[in-house]
């Protein structure tokens, strides 16, 4: 659940707010003026401020100064009346998150929101990079035991107390953001803001504004000057995620912040000073853009100061079973249950798997394998063909018969369930019980095809038949 505190001396204005955020994932406080609003945060503890600039008594600006030195990590957004942008700028340059105009509608209100709620999140989420081992409880952290990513722990360890560049690389999903993270947290900036900048998400004509700002009638459509990421994050943390995808404009500039922490906004030649960390991430090899003439050699060393590397994970499978424990670890502690169980030949078969998308695959399988699972355990069958090696036309012979013995383990596995709900509930007959939900669910699936529900149970249609009947099962028959 996060924590809003809405600012706000107008009454209309709070009761919107109540309406629009009353859900069960965030729960609201309003203050009327800038006064009470200093008062609630530390009470209430929120994740994100909205302010209005202009109030009576304290104004929005000197409240958000007021918040900014007592927590440079709270984030605030302020809100303005069309016409009053000027005093909005200024306080983006206190370091508010962001500005909104009203009047708002309400969906993009949520969208602005829920997308600096997370960012909240990152920001105050500590990643580990302990090697995550045996621990009982969960934790966010970089899971890992093989020797590359002992490699990666040593580097972050080395790394985050400096003030240096950090480059980290490696394929889609092999946890560069993490790492930039876990960096972030162990920093001596670990109090001031961290920001990620996907450069890659950001149209290339827009990066540039997004990174550095914007004066008012610099090109077209920038009707307003913009504070750019840089200047909102001074002292803090910036993440330029996806650094291969930059134009050679937005290369040089940053180049010129690494070297001298200066820079121009998009259309101004006042030059801005700030003292930013950089942490940027690719996964493209940027080696073979610098030889291409994509990139900006000097901007390559200047950035490859420190390199972490993280290696795909179909070359660290001994972290796999480490990773699955952690990721049903985490799903049972949303879901607030005990974590399902995982036999051993499910994660050989885990291990067996290449993993092109890497650790986000991973999780992502065993999210959905966690969802799909009925019992207390995860079956080979809750798994993708292409892993359990079950279903399809595809599988070879012995990988056919590797799963005809797995499909034999699984039935033994759900039969032990069944059984201890038999032992639960002396009356009930359980083979007869199960037999006629077996049918039941196999002509509901076939659309009350019988011949097809009865391959699909490993019987003859004429056994199927006499199913039906002995177990009364009236359904639409509709034979084919
Ligand atoms: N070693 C790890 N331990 C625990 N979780 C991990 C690990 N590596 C990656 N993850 C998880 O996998 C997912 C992908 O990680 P992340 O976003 O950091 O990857 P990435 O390298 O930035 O990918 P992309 O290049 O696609 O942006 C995240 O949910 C992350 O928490
Ligand atoms: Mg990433």
């Amino acid at each position: 659940m996060s924590k809003l505190l809405l600012i706000d001396d107008e009454e209309d204005v709070r009761y919107s707010f109540e309406r629009i955020f009353n859900s069960p994932d965030i729960e609201l406080a309003t203050a009327s003026s800038g006064e009470e609003g200093l008062k609630v945060i530390p009470k209430f503890k929120p994740d994100l401020v909205l302010m209005d600039v202009r109030m009576t008594g304290m104004t929005g600006l000197e409240t958000l100064r007021r918040i900014r030195a007592a927590d440079p990590k709270l984030l605030v957004i302020l809100m303005t009346a069309y016409g009053t942008t000027q005093t909005a700028i200024e306080a983006m340059k206190l370091g508010a998150y962001d500005y909104l105009l009203k009047p708002f509608d309400a969906p993009k209100l949520k969208e602005i929101i829920g997308n600096a709620l997370k960012a909240a999140r990152d920001m105050k989420q500590v990643v580990s990079y302990q090697p995550l081992l045996e621990s009982e409880d969960y934790e966010l952290g970089i899971v890992g035991r093989s020797e590359p990513m002992q490699r990666v722990f040593k580097l972050i360890g080395q790394v985050a107390g400096t003030d240096a560049t950090a480059l980290v690389t490696g394929e889609s999903g092999t946890g560069k953001e993490l790492v930039a993270r876990a960096i972030y947290h162990h920093s001596n900036r670990a109090q001031q803001p961290f920001l990620a900048v996907n450069c890659a998400a950001i149209p290339e004509q827009l990066l540039e504004s997004e990174l550095f700002g914007h004066e008012k009638g610099s090109f077209t459509g920038a009707t307003t000057q913009r504070i750019g990421k840089f200047e909102q994050c001074n002292k803090g943390t910036i993440f330029l995620d996806e650094i291969g995808d930059m134009t050679p404009a937005t290369q040089t500039k940053i180049l010129r912040v690494l070297q001298s922490g200066t820079f121009e906004r998009v259309g101004g030649n006042l030059p801005i000073h700030v003292d930013v960390r950089v942490i940027a991430a690719t996964n493209k090899p940027l080696e073979a853009a610098v030889a291409a003439r994509q990139f900006r050699e000097d901007l390559f060393y200047r950035l490859n100061v420190v390199r972490i590397h993280i290696a795909p994970l179909r070359d660290r499978r001994d972290d796999i079973p480490l990773l699955v424990n952690y990721f049903l670890k985490k799903l049972a502690q949303e879901a607030a249950q005990q974590p399902k169980a995982i036999m051993p030949h499910v994660i050989k078969a885990l291990e067996k798997y290449h993993w092109p998308g890497n650790v986000r695959e991973l999780e992502n399988i065993i999210r959905r394998a966690h969802v799909m699972a009925k019992g207390d355990a995860i079956l080979l069958s809750d798994l993708p063909s292409e892993i359990s090696g079950q279903g399809g036309t595809a599988a070879s012979p012995p990988v056919a018969a590797a799963a005809g013995e797995a499909a034999a383990t699984d039935a033994a596995a759900i039969a032990r369930q069944l059984f201890q709900w038999a032992r639960r509930d002396p009356k009930l007959k359980i083979i007869p019980a199960v037999e006629r939900e077996l049918v039941v669910q196999a002509l509901k699936e076939t659309g009350d095809n019988q011949i097809q529900a009865a391959k699909l149970l490993g019987i003859t249609r004429a056994t199927l038949r006499k199913r039906i009947e002995k177990f009364g099962i009236q359904r639409e028959l509709n034979v084919k």
